[in-house]
């Protein structure tokens, strides 16, 4: 395989994101900041290296809008573009009101709540699941459709404040909010959302608990009036930027461990002593595919070497960064009791992931639980046969295991 000076086209014309680790180490090594071309076909950088990665994600330099929004690359798809627009400095006081809206509830405080709450959904999915088995035909059941799906969804209605009643409502809204395939159904689905997030609140003000839209009543009771629009577009962002992304954590994880026998029994001897690491690991390797974080250049800048211009849209790579052997010895090895721990999974620098301590919590919980509860878990269908996304969070869509 070898570089040449063809822009490359994204996404790779690979059908699985467990298959582009030998194009990243040519990348990494020949052009680790590469011309490419994004879905959309507008130019872009692509960067593959990890301290390339991680400088630029904590660049001042850089930013999430273009200095000039209607030049800008358009990457992917609606939900990619979601984020703020408009002059650099907007961006970094709205960036910085999202963050302080946000903090309370990602508090140790709250994490504590939420903890005991995701053991509890955990446990209730995992029982679902193994009365299911019972009268499956082979013993088969779908792991995804039954835990890693339903389970982020879950807890982001606790996180918010939704009641246990209204779950289902707020899923099926959300489902159809993400839906790319269906323009005008989503666009209702968002009206509607409004519509029952605007009712919650209202409910909120008059008793306030323990959960997000309750910190946001509570944060704005004091200025002239609630800004309905802006608490729609946070919970619509906890719901993109939390959803899809643990749901496919959960799944790679599980292939990782399900085709590693020697690891899946190392942390079934051990749930509780292993569990960390072997998260951290999954973090590491199983990060998005052949996309990744989204920037443009407010001035221009060199990187390795290569002039980018003010304006340019660079694409920073944590699945190349994260499979780097300048910075992991055995890259490309599933091993939690490697030395270098640190990872770019939930990004770098200032929009590091506001929800990585649930992240965490709830990938933890999940494999820690599997390993105690279902020691003989294994993957039901070869990994070949499995449909693993390219999509810009990347993963599975079933997961059919026995025990
Ligand atoms: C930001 C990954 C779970 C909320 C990010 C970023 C990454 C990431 C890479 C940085 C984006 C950037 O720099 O442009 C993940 C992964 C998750 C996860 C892999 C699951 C394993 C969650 C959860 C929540 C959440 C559960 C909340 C419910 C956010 C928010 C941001 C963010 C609000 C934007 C932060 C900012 O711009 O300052 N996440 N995330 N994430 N994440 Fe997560």
């Amino acid at each position: 395989m070898s570089v040449t000076d063809e822009r490359l086209q994204l996404p790779f014309e690979r059908p699985n994101i467990l298959e582009l680790a030998p194009l990243y180490e040519v990348l990494r090594r020949q052009a680790p900041v590469t011309p490419v071309t994004t879905p959309a076909g507008d130019p872009a950088w692509l960067v593959t290296r990890f301290d390339d990665v991680r400088a630029l994600l904590g660049d001042k330099r850089l930013g999430r809008s273009h200095p000039e929004p209607e030049r800008a690359s358009r990457i992917t798809t609606a939900a990619v573009q979601d984020g703020p627009t408009g002059s650099y400095a907007t961006e970094a006081a709205d960036h910085a009101r999202m963050r302080r809206l946000l903090t309370p509830a990602f508090s140790a405080k709250r994490m504590r709540l939420l903890t005991d709450h995701v053991q509890d959904l955990v446990d209730g999915y995992l029982d679902r699941l193994v009365a299911e088995r019972a009268a499956a035909p082979g013993g088969v059941v779908d792991l995804h459709a039954g835990l890693a799906f339903p389970l982020p969804v879950a807890v982001i209605c606790r996180l918010l404040g939704v009641p246990e009643d209204d779950r289902e409502h707020f899923r099926a809204l959300s489902e159809r909010m993400a839906s790319y395939t269906s323009g005008d159904d989503a666009h209702r689905a968002r009206a509607e959302f409004s519509g029952y997030m605007t009712g919650l609140a209202e409910g909120k003000r008059a008793e306030p608990g323990e959960d997000v839209i309750s910190d946001l009543v509570r944060a704005q009771s004091d200025d002239e009036g609630f800004d309905y629009n802006e608490m729609v577009r946070l919970c619509v962002g906890l719901l993109f930027a939390g959803h899809e992304t643990t749901v496919n954590r959960i799944g790679l994880g599980t292939l990782f461990l399900l085709t590693r026998p020697d690891q899946w029994q190392g942390l079934t001897a051990d749930p509780a002593g292993r569990v960390n690491a072997t998260v951290e690991e999954i973090m590491r390797l199983g990060a998005p595919g052949d996309l990744g974080l989204l920037r443009y250049a407010h001035t221009d800048l060199d990187v390795d070497g290569v002039t980018v211009h003010r304006g340019d849209a660079l694409i920073l790579s944590i699945n190349a960064a994260n499979r780097d052997r300048s910075a992991y010895a055995d890259a490309e090895t599933f091993d939690p009791d490697r030395a270098e721990r640190a990872h770019l999974g939930f990004g770098h620098g200032a929009h590091f992931c506001i929800g990585a301590s649930l992240a965490r919590t709830e990938l933890r919980i999940v494999f820690a639980t599997l390993a105690r509860r279902l020691p003989g878990l294994r993957l039901a269908k070869d990994i070949d046969d499995l449909e693993v996304r390219t999509t810009i969070t990347g993963g599975v869509t079933e997961l059919p295991v026995t025990w």
